[in-house]
């Protein structure tokens, strides 16, 4: 009974997951209401593939989201409301209808952000409504496995304040620095690896049964000539997609391929 309610949990989440991690970009709200209406056309045709748009703050409330095109933001703030000039809460971001919240990036995480204010920013998504996408990855990668021990110890840390009923909202994306904003994304078979060792860690605080329906994506100079490759043989749920997403036609054929497989 209880082997079949998983197994239940897990068909219903094999639809990849391909999230546009815009940056700081588009420079005006006209040119990002027209990365989004390209955008969602090519997603409204697919389906096995759920998108999501995580743009610049002021352009969310511009984002007509549906089914096949959901709002994600690219931070959230630790606090709840109050005096915190240029902060944005995440009830704010619920009350948008935003479903998705980058937390941990690599690129906040250089300007400061700590493990701990990560996992209080976990909490407070969750405890919103809405599902963290906790970025994590090793800045660089050496060969006696050293990278491995940072990985483990980002994730541990990143998640003290995530209780097991709160684990089943969590996507984690698998990030390493070094790959962010190149040419080429790591091998395949490195993602697989590095997500074999995020699960063993995860199994290490969490039962087996709930770490299973984690979904896990990848992030890093992912794009349409390497999509097919890295969500075949990257284990990986979908991708976290910074460059390539802010170039219609090559994020178009990202969704294509994921709804393929
Ligand atoms: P990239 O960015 O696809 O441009 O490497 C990914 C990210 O930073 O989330």
């Amino acid at each position: 009974m209880k082997g079949k309610k998983v197994s239940k949990k897990r068909s219903k989440r094999i639809s990849k997951l391909i999230v546009a991690n815009w940056k700081m970009n588009p420079d005006t709200a006209e040119e990002a209401k027209n990365l989004f209406r390209t955008i969602a056309k090519v997603a409204r045709t697919l389906s096995g593939v759920q998108t999501v748009i995580c743009p610049p703050f002021p352009y969310m409330a511009l984002s007509k989201t549906d089914g096949k095109v959901k709002l994600g933001a690219q931070n959230t703030s630790v606090e709840e409301r109050g005096a915190h000039t240029s902060s944005v809460s995440s009830s704010m971001l619920r009350s948008l209808g935003t479903e998705y919240v980058i937390v941990g990036h690599s690129e906040c995480r250089a300007a400061g952000e700590s493990n701990e204010m990560v996992a209080k920013k976990i909490r407070s998504v969750i405890q919103s409504g809405m599902m963290p996408i906790v970025c994590i990855g090793e800045t660089h990668r050496d060969t006696d496995g050293n990278y491995l021990a940072a990985i483990r110890e980002q994730l541990r840390q990143s998640l003290v304040y995530t209780e097991r009923a709160m684990l089943t909202s969590v996507i984690i994306a698998y990030e390493p620095v070094w790959a962010i904003g190149g040419k080429e994304a790591i091998q395949s078979h490195d993602i697989h690896q590095a997500v074999i060792f995020i699960r063993k860690v995860l199994t290490e605080l969490y039962p087996p049964e709930v770490v299973r329906s984690i979904r896990i994506l990848y992030g890093g100079s992912s794009n349409a000539g390497n999509a097919d490759d890295i969500l075949r043989h990257g284990e990986v749920t979908g991708l976290l997609v910074g460059g390539a997403s802010l170039d219609p036609k090559n994020f178009g054929e990202m969704l294509r391929i994921a709804a393929g497989i």
